[in-house]
């Protein structure tokens, strides 16, 4: 393309080289933003006509171009141009194709600088409620696992180490909640994302009469930025939303090594559907947890996007730089990846079953998993905490000794360790008896998880 045909041809002598056009097109990744460049067009032509920077003639013009310009993309018939570099500028030159001199008017009081952060912004805005949707369904598949298995147990563990036994709902609104709070991430992000940069043009403003608090009312925007500067140069949304991704996706990370664990036959706590399993092409009996592997495994990536974007903005001077066109590929990145992950872990989640009979014997069998409630059984008896503890530590051991476990030991045994034990022991030794006494705030205990329980379903819309 000769340098006539381009935007910003005008000054140049040369043809741009075509290894440098190969370089710095964008509209291979960027064409994904077209919907929202539309938009803001559409809404910037309209504040123009009322303005009377262009004619009511011109915006309609204007307006079917870009309609026509919209089913193009989306029936695939429309031709993207590497040398035309990004979408923005593709999409102006075909307008202008279209409907000539007054497609030439639509980027007055306009530059990409304040373009591509409007579309951005226009972009985030709905993937984010994307997200946050996909997070619901997902808060749902636990919450629905976690009244199929109310009233079962299992281990809870510390230091992967078998710990204290807890009820598999508790286990699983824990997920709820973790997830509950990348929700409340994403919506506190939206604030600032839901600013509208339309209007600080190239770096400084205009000094055309436009008019940003119509655009943003047109385009839903609460308010307009507040300096033209900081505007164009900003990508702070699109890091805070990064970060938000990647701890969802490390939190999905650590979901996935979980139920890498549990389907193991060591473990084995749970089965997971076939469905979404692979086999192994050497051995025959192998049933693998590909997906939730290939989830742990994605978190590299979105950790790194995230990493490339902060590297990306470490030193960048005032205003816009073209080193801001880098932005795009490691957020789509992360969105794509995030949105599928979580999309396959809602199903996975929701066609997963509990082994309850291995888990109820893995969580009464050893491990000693009552010695806590009995050292507190001793502080209601009035015996001080660290000498409960050290009054357990040694019947564990006896334990241990005896290869017994502390539901085995008759009264005589236990008073050998302290004659504050008496008779009514036994219900706290029983891992229902210790499931169900934890009924502080968040605890395990049936009746607390049953409140958590219906509370998550009456949040999640669960009848
Ligand atoms: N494709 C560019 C980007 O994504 C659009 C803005 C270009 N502005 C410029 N002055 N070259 O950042």
């Amino acid at each position: 393309m000769s340098n006539e045909t381009k935007m910003w041809g005008g000054r140049f002598t040369q043809k741009t080289a075509a290894s440098v056009e190969a370089f710095s097109a964008s509209i291979h990744y960027d064409c994904r933003l077209f919907r929202q460049d539309i938009a803001g067009s559409i809404a910037h032509a309209t504040m123009l006509a009322r303005q009377e920077l262009i004619t009511d003639e011109e915006r309609d013009q204007i307006i079917k171009g870009l309609g026509e310009i919209e089913a193009e993309i989306e029936d695939g018939s429309f031709v993207f141009r590497p040398e035309l570099e990004d979408i923005h500028m593709n999409i102006e030159k075909r307008l202008s194709e279209k409907i000539g001199a007054a497609g030439a008017r639509l980027h007055t009081a306009r530059s990409r600088n304040d373009q591509v952060n409007l579309d951005t912004r226009l972009y985030l805005r709905e993937v984010s409620q994307e997200i946050i949707d996909l997070i619901t369904s997902l808060q749902q598949s636990f919450v629905t696992l976690a009244r199929t298995y109310l009233g079962h147990v299992m281990p809870g563990y510390t230091h992967l180490q078998r710990a204290q036994p807890v009820l598999i709902s508790h286990h699983l609104l824990a997920y709820a909640e973790m997830f509950g709070r990348d929700k409340e991430r994403l919506v506190d992000g939206l604030k600032r994302i839901n600013i509208m940069p339309l209007g600080s043009a190239a770096l400084a403003g205009t000094g055309l009469p436009i008019d940003r608090e119509y655009v943003a009312e047109l385009l839903d925007f609460p308010v307009v930025s507040a300096n033209s500067m900081d505007t164009v140069a900003d990508r702070d949304f699109i890091i805070e939303f990064s970060s938000s991704c990647a701890l969802i996706q490390v939190h999905l990370s650590r979901l996935s090594e979980e139920l890498v664990l549990w389907a193991t036959e060591e473990f084995n706590f749970i089965e997971l559907p076939d469905s979404f399993c692979t086999g192994s092409s050497i051995m025959p009996q192998k049933k693998n947890p590909d997906i939730p592997e290939l989830i742990r495994g994605k978190s590299g990536r979105v950790v790194g996007n995230l990493m490339s974007l902060l590297t990306l903005l470490k030193g960048l001077p005032m205003t816009y730089n073209r080193d801001l066109q880098e932005d795009k590929e490691p957020l789509f990145d992360t969105i794509d990846t995030v949105s599928q992950s979580l999309g396959l872990m809602a199903e996975l989640i929701a066609k997963t079953t509990f082994n309850t009979e291995r888990l109820a014997t893995a969580t009464s069998g050893g491990g000693y998993m009552t010695a806590t409630d009995l050292a507190d059984y001793l502080v209601r008896q009035n015996v001080p905490f660290r000498q409960a503890h050290s009054i357990v530590g040694q019947t564990v051991a006896y334990c241990i000794e005896q290869g017994k476990d502390l539901t085995d030991l008759s009264l005589d045994e236990l008073q050998q360790f302290s004659t504050a034990i008496n008779d009514n022991v036994f219900t706290v030794l029983t891992v229902e008896g210790s499931v169900n006494s934890r009924i502080s705030t968040g605890g395990t205990g049936l009746a607390r998880v049953t409140t958590a329980l219906a509370k998550a379903e009456q949040v999640l819309g669960i009848a």
